[in-house]
């Protein structure tokens, strides 16, 4: 649920404030996943010593904060460790119970330090389910902790450890501080005990590595070690003061030559010497895309060193089922992709996108003028699904829409029972799970920790698993059987779109290609394909719509409390992406109803001030959904329509209406989403609201 971006320079030398920039540009860029407060680590003056800066609230204060603190930005280091965190409070709130004293600030606090010298500094995203019990165990230590947050265990667990055993390496000492960690999370640590040397551990969270060095690397990989032994608990570390010694203790110097030659091959030149490198560490590549294309994902329970221009990863336990390479691959991300350009927000440009978005999901898999589909990552485990009892789409937010909004053409092609969840929901009824069950995780970031737990728990109980994703090398993506990447390039902004257009498209291929061998159904999958492939110019028509969708929202939205959204059978998930849509970014209260349900209660909020959107789109339920149109009418209600080019049926000069095309029943909701998408974005516009960083949400929600 938060940002963590290091920097580190190996023989490359650099002044402070280009590490300083470098640190804050990079919070930048990860500001989406939370905007609370932010803050940074780097070397002080002296040897031994730390500068901390933390504030309140969003990264461009903390830039303001370091320029009035006086700080020597001329200073260079030939070698330095720099990180830094933009977090989104879990524990504690952010101000001001985040404020513990630190030698070089006085605000507010979201690096974590062991002691008021800095001894170890923390960022850390994601929770660590037991920080009480490890408070508590260093509160009988004489600890006295600052804050509320889980994160501060860390750091002191470590100094806890290190006052131990002093002349402990510091990886051994991090493996021993991270196997007590309970939870999800991806951090940084560094210490004045282990200068320019950084730690990066994940369990549950992304962690990126990017790699510069002037010189092609030797191989491009890197090598995992694995714990021969147990790790010392810090109980243990702490009364065997003798097991340092023991040569079969974690707590022993580990055996260098070993290390050195095993580890860092990509690092070394010829004759073994290190050679001058930059690393960059980040929740998210899009951080490193403008430094290296040169990345490493770590994997769960990796623990990666960083020190002397070198990278070494290790693991606690030998022979998990892991690989024992970490290969340094080569991203593709543009950094215009994750720039704005013209657009004022990444949400507008991402709602503008999709007429490509789509076509990029679609590219290489679907050929609608023979008629096929093809996906690549679900080919090998076509058959097995179509055999399959059940299959559950498990999702949250809008990739939970998505699934509902394909359920019915699933149901259709297919004729598999289908089940959609929500995540958090699923994991508390704790759901029967079977082996003959397909479970699809929908998921934007493929990192969100209540769909991430439901995968976890359907692995357990042997389904099969499939992810539909648009990061690749998340969690998600990496744990799954197998599943679709929906190659709708960054979404930066919190809002999801682009995202949701994909989604849909992907899931609905994903349909096609498993009724293939079905010759009854043969016609529509053909009528489905042709719809697909007219979509992008659609979403192009949509668009147009922008300035007169803008002008709609000034005149009839403006000072309202609440807004409904109607919509029946598939354009009611498309009423329930609308309606979060317009809550998350406007703050406008809105509900969306399934209209069949209006007489059962809700017709009673209805009256001539009540702004209603009804989506009534020609499709089998038309009639139905007209019933509701005229029960509102009939309230003295003044719906606002979203309906079909030329409809006949709301020709009348008094309806307000936004026209849309038509195509195919099933593809519909992919158009008339695009309405609600600009709605929600001009109506947040008007309030003067951010856009990009709803108050309260981040992009991505790694805490359950
Ligand atoms: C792959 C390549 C694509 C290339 C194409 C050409 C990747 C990421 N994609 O696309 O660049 O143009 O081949 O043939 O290298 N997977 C999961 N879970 C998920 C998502 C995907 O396990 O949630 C797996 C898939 O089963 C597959 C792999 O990841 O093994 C790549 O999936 P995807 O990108 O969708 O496959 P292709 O479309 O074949
Ligand atoms: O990354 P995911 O698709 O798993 O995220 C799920 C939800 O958190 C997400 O869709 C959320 O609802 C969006 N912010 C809505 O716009």
């Amino acid at each position: 649920m938060c940002g963590i971006f290091g920097y580190i320079n190996y023989l490359v030398e650099k002044d402070r404030k280009f590490i300083v920039d470098t640190l804050l540009n990079g919070l930048s860029r990860l500001e989406y996943r939370g905007y609370d407060s932010a803050g940074m680590a780097v070397d002080g003056n002296k040897k031994n010593e730390v500068f901390a800066f933390k504030e309140v609230g969003k990264v461009a204060k903390l830039k303001e904060l370091i320029e009035q603190s006086a700080t020597d930005m001329t200073k260079t280091f030939e070698s330095h460790a720099g990180i830094s965190h933009t977090r989104w409070a879990t524990h504690g709130t952010p101000p001001p119970s985040e404020l513990p004293p630190s030698p070089n600030s006085t605000d507010s606090i979201l690096i974590h330090s062991s002691d008021p010298l800095w001894e170890f500094s923390v960022v850390h995203n994601g929770i660590i389910t037991n920080y009480k019990e490890l408070k508590a165990l260093l509160e009988t230590k004489g600890f006295r902790f600052e804050t509320e947050t889980d994160t501060e265990c860390i750091a002191k667990l470590a100094k806890y450890l290190y006052d131990q055993h002093p002349d402990i390496e510091f990886t051994v000492l991090a493996k021993a501080v991270i196997k007590e960690l309970e939870g999800a999370f991806g951090l940084l640590m560094k210490s004045v005990h282990y200068p320019h040397e950084v730690i990066a551990a994940r369990k549950g969270s992304p962690l990126v590595i990017g790699v510069k060095t002037s010189k092609k690397m030797k191989v491009d990989f890197v090598d995992v070690e694995y714990s021969e032994d147990g790790v010392l608990s810090a109980e243990q570390a702490s009364q065997n003061v003798a097991a340092k010694k023991s040569a079969t203790s974690l707590l022993a110097p580990p055996d260098k030559s070993l290390l050195h030659r095993s580890q860092s091959r990509a690092f070394l030149s010829d004759d073994g010497i290190p050679q001058p490198a930059e690393f960059f560490l980040s929740s998210d590549p899009s951080a490193i895309v403008e430094h290296t294309k040169k990345v490493l994902y770590l994997e769960d329970d990796d623990i990666a060193h960083i020190h002397e221009g070198q990278l070494n990863i290790h693991r606690l336990t030998k022979d998990d089922g892991t690989s024992n390479v970490r290969a340094i691959q080569t991203i593709e991300l543009e950094l215009q992709e994750i720039m704005k350009g013209k657009f004022d927000h990444f949400m507008q440009k991402e709602i503008f996108e999709q007429p490509e978005s789509v076509v990029n999901t679609m590219r290489g898999r679907l050929d609608v003028a023979n008629k096929r589909v093809t996906l690549g990552g679900l080919r090998q485990y076509i058959s097995t699904i179509r055999r399959c009892r059940r299959i559950i789409f498990i999702a949250c937010g809008t990739s939970y829409h998505s699934c509902m909004a394909v359920r019915g053409i699933f149901e259709e092609l297919t004729e598999i029972p289908i089940a959609v969840e929500l995540a958090s929901d699923f994991l508390d009824r704790q759901a029967p799970v079977f082996r003959d069950d397909t479970c699809v995780f929908v998921s934007q970031s493929g990192e969100t920790a209540d769909s991430l737990m439901a995968l976890r728990y359907c692995l357990e109980r042997g389904a099969l698993t499939v992810g539909v994703v648009n990061v690749v090398g998340s969690s998600i993506s990496l744990l799954t059987h197998c599943g679709v990447h929906i190659n709708a390039g960054p979404e930066i902004g919190v809002a999801s779109t682009k995202a949701y257009t994909s989604q849909f498209v992907a899931m609905v291929m994903f349909a096609l290609s498993l009724s293939e061998d079905r010759a009854s159904k043969q016609k529509r999958r053909e009528e489905i394909m042709e719809g697909l492939g007219q979509i992008s110019e659609q979403f192009k028509q949509i668009l147009k719509l922008n300035d007169p969708i803008k002008d709609l929202c000034a005149k009839f939205f403006k000072n309202q409390k609440s807004l409904l959204l109607l919509g029946r059978g598939a354009q009611f998930p498309t009423a329930l992406e609308g309606a979060l849509k317009i809550k998350e970014i406007s703050y406008l209260h809105c509900e969306a109803v399934m209209s069949g349900e209006l007489k059962h209660g809700v017709l009673a909020l209805v009256d001539e001030n009540l702004p209603i959107i009804m989506i009534l789109t020609r499709d089998s339920l038309f009639t139905k959904s007209l019933n509701a149109y005229q029960q509102v009418i009939a309230r003295g209600g003044r719906p606002i329509v979203i309906c079909n080019h030329d409809d006949p049926e709301f020709s009348s000069a008094l309806t307000e209406k936004i026209d849309v095309p038509k195509t195919v029943d099933c593809l519909q909701g992919l158009l008339n989403v695009i309405p609600l998408q600009l709605i929600s974005y001009w109506l947040a516009v008007g309030e003067g609201l951010n856009v990009d960083f709803p108050r309260n949400l981040a992009k991505s929600v790694t805490v359950e």
